[in-house]
């Protein structure tokens, strides 16, 4: 109640316009309520459900993950949990496993371990791009990508994917680049689609942002989410834009390659191709903290070393994905072969996929609608469900496409 000491202040809204457009992004209010109150959020925790909805783990954890956990525990001086920055090991470990992985010779020094890969690109939208910049990203996307745009008071603007190859549409990027354009962000492997680019397609796109940055007189950063990089199927060698164009910022998180996303750990890399480094380091260092000492826990950090060269079993992925295609095809959805990640991206038969979700859920299937993905008439299965749950929903996928059909 406002009384004469306390008056009623009506001359400002409660929260800043800021926080007010990110609580008001479509999308995310979407998510929120399908995670709360939809069918799923109401049944997720139901046993024998079939959860193929987000890229969470569904079968224990592997055992030698956990014991490097446990050994890394262990205090081994009297400042083991103290205050912990970018630690040197855990910078070298991602530096060699970078190099391995893109054969590019990344320094220790210019690794920023984070709090996992959401971030990993905040922390690069932020360190490049000023409130009212725009920042082009394909659709169907990463459903968080608007959020933590919007956040750092940064406009969105969105572009197609080519439907039929699910590859970035180049001339729709260009299409889309204004003056204010200030970041693109690529998604390889990607989530939802699987597609890996190809060199041939990376090698145009840095071409591009080359000629568009000589155009606006300013440089076009190129955000590269690699979250996936490590989860690649039928021997495919991944490529990184960074490989290709020397202004990128490789965001990476080791959630996907450990499917363990509630230990929070990646970073952000730069490329030693990037013009003008020592000048960036000392921006990101300074955003590390004041973002809210975004760095990994300290048990984290120690177990890294070792941890880096832990991965979840991507062969197993693989059949999971194979058993699917083959038994889903044979049942009459459309859907592309994904390289990497670990989604597939599938038709729905209607074209109202919330609608068809729902004739999954009543038979215990549970996927995301790709509304969700601002690309309606589609529908995302995670392949971190376990082999039980596959089995045990091929009835379930195979009553509903005979339903849609009126069946
Ligand atoms: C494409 C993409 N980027 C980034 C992230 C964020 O990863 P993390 O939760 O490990 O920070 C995710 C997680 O789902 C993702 O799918």
């Amino acid at each position: 109640m406002a009384d004469n000491n306390h008056p009623r202040v009506v001359t400002r809204a409660k929260f800043s316009a800021r926080a007010a457009a990110v609580a008001a992004i479509p999308s995310l209010r979407m998510l929120n309520s399908y995670l709360s109150t939809s069918t799923y959020g109401l049944r997720r925790n139901d046993p024998g459900i079939c959860d193929f909805t987000l890229g969470n783990p569904h079968q224990m954890p592997p055992e030698a993950y956990v014991d490097t956990l446990r050994r890394n525990l262990t205090p081994q001086n009297d400042q083991w949990f103290a205050y912990k920055t970018n630690g040197a090991e855990a910078r070298a470990a991602a530096a060699a496993s970078l190099e391995r992985l893109l054969e590019v010779p990344f320094e220790p020094e210019d690794i920023y371990l984070t709090t996992g890969g959401f971030t990993a690109i905040a922390m690069a939208l932020k360190a490049v791009a000023d409130p009212g910049d725009e920042v082009i990203y394909s659709l169907p996307p990463w459903f968080l990508y608007e959020p933590i745009i919007t956040e750092a008071g940064l406009v969105p603007v969105k572009v197609r994917i080519n439907p039929e190859t699910f590859d970035l549409d180049l001339t729709a990027i260009t299409a889309a680049i204004t003056p204010r354009t200030r970041v693109v962000i690529v998604n390889s492997p990607n989530n939802p689609t699987g597609r890996i680019y190809p060199p041939t397609l990376l090698v145009k796109l840095a071409a591009l942002l080359e000629v568009a940055s000589a155009g606006n007189g300013h440089r076009i950063y190129l955000v590269s989410d690699e979250a996936y990089n490590r989860i690649v199927f039928d021997g495919t060698r991944f490529h990184s834009p960074a490989e290709y164009y020397p202004y990128t910022l490789l965001a990476y998180s080791f959630g996907k390659t450990h499917l363990a996303p509630g230990q929070r750990v990646g970073y952000l890399a730069l490329p030693p191709t990037m013009p003008d480094r020592a000048e960036m380091r000392e921006v990101l260092e300074a955003l590390q903290i004041s973002l809210g000492w975004i760095y990994p826990n300290a048990l984290l950090q120690y177990a890294l070393p070792e941890l880096e060269r832990f991965s979840i079993d991507v062969a197993q992925l693989q059949r999971r994905r194979d058993r699917l295609i083959e038994e889903l095809t044979a049942m009459g959805y459309l859907l592309h072969r994904p390289e990497g990640s670990f989604y597939l991206f599938v038709n729905s038969p209607i074209p109202d996929d919330v609608a068809f979700t729902e004739m999954l859920a009543s038979r215990d299937v549970f996927v995301l609608p790709g509304a969700l993905f601002e690309t309606p008439g589609f529908f995302r299965i995670s392949l971190t469900a376990n082999d039980q749950m596959v089995e045990r929903s091929l009835s379930g996928f195979a009553a509903a496409i005979t339903e849609s059909r009126g069946g």
